[in-house]
């Protein structure tokens, strides 16, 4: 049986630079050593595992929540090439057969254009290959608890990857992205930024306590007002800093403040419960408005973008989350700080961080 020797790592197209830096240099930290190969705007990346650790050693070890870049993960062997149109089960059935047991396959393209254009052709593959595995026990019952998921990435109807993902250790949602529908009554389609962040960060069981009703936010950078109309659908009460106009009906639930003040230079009157921040600004300059935030106490849970610059970004990430930890660290805070790009974010991550009292 031949080990799982790679990691398919997906990712948005163009930042397969930065997915590739980030798991290598978290493998490192771990003690496993390898090298990314990539192509750019494929919209995934490869990691190739040194010997004689595994890749199913590194996806157990690095926690998949630390990844940044990172959208969906598993590990694999070689790819699943030139496959026959006539026969592509039988060599997808051989490769599963030294691969974790599994009781869930999920099918995954590429978020291009072309890994668009094959999820008809991925669903209709699955629907074959799901019930040949299951009646070979390849795959076990469906319902049935299983440590490993299996995941095929369809790159064409002749090129394939099969592999493994750690239930508890990789991305619920096929290729990592978390469906929304775009509400018909949210003024902005950024408001699904907001709104996927939340899910992503915070537990479904803790959301009643953590976006309560009557909880105070702050929204900086709000207008037209997509993220104050998911804090006012929470029954928040919301403070709007905005030079631009706010939505008019959003403005008549009266759960709204509107200030055309600079988000840089307003100060919360006393504390509130959320800080949201979309400002269109350099990620260094957020991040110092960030630190004063928490330094001062203004907020006890703050999600925020940093836009990322054209070069570098990958570096100007990990500069502006180690500046927030070393200014917390420093004042003797306790806090959780999380960073993702979400299916939602393109030139950006959304961070959140939480502090604890
Ligand atoms: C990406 S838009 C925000 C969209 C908003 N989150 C939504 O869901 O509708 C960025 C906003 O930041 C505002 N902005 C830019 N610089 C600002 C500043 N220094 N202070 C306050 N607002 C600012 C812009 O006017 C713009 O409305």
């Amino acid at each position: 049986m031949t080990q799982p020797d790679s990691l398919l790592l997906l990712c948005r197209a163009g930042f397969e630079g930065e997915c590739a830096a980030e798991l290598t240099e978290l493998a490192a930290a771990s003690g496993f050593y390898g090298y990314p190969t990539l192509e750019r705007n494929a919209g995934f990346v490869v990691f190739h595992v040194q010997a004689p650790a595994t890749a199913l050693q590194l996806i157990e070890t690095v926690r998949f929540r630390r990844l940044i870049f990172t959208r969906q993960w598993f590990a694999c062997g070689a790819m699943l090439e030139g496959l026959d149109p006539r026969d592509r089960l039988t060599p997808v059935a051989e490769r599963a057969a030294e691969l974790p047991k599994c009781t869930e396959l999920v099918i995954e393209t590429a978020d291009t254009t072309a890994g668009r254009e094959l999820q008809g052709f991925g669903r209709k593959f699955a629907s074959a290959v799901a019930p040949k595995l299951r009646q070979t026990d390849l795959l076990g019952k469906r319902g049935q608890k299983a440590d490993w998921r299996l995941h095929l990435l369809v790159l064409s109807g002749r090129d394939m990857w099969l592999g493994v993902a750690p239930v508890r250790n990789s991305a619920p949602d096929p290729g990592g992205i978390i469906r929304l529908k775009f509400p018909v009554a949210a003024p902005s389609r950024s408001t699904l930024k907001l709104e996927e962040a939340w899910h992503w960060f915070i537990h479904k069981g803790q959301w009643e306590q953590r976006l309560a009703p009557g909880m105070r936010a702050v929204d900086l950078g709000a207008a037209p007002g997509g993220w104050t109309w998911q804090l006012v659908q929470r029954g928040m009460f919301v403070t709007s800093v905005d030079n631009g106009p706010m939505n008019p009906d959003l403005m008549e639930t009266g759960q709204v403040e509107h200030l055309r003040e600079d988000a840089f230079v307003y100060q919360p009157s006393k504390p509130v419960d959320w800080m949201v921040c979309d400002v269109v600004e350099k990620p260094a300059r957020t991040t110092a408005m960030v630190i004063e935030w928490a330094l001062n106490g203004w907020a006890r849970d703050m999600i925020f973008n940093l836009k990322l610059p054209m070069k570098q970004r990958y570096a100007e990430t990990r500069t502006c989350l180690e500046r927030i930890e070393e200014a917390l660290g420093d004042a003797g805070l306790r806090w959780r700080l999380q960073a993702k790009q979400l299916y939602h974010d393109r030139e950006e991550i959304t961070c959140w961080l939480s502090l604890e009292r």
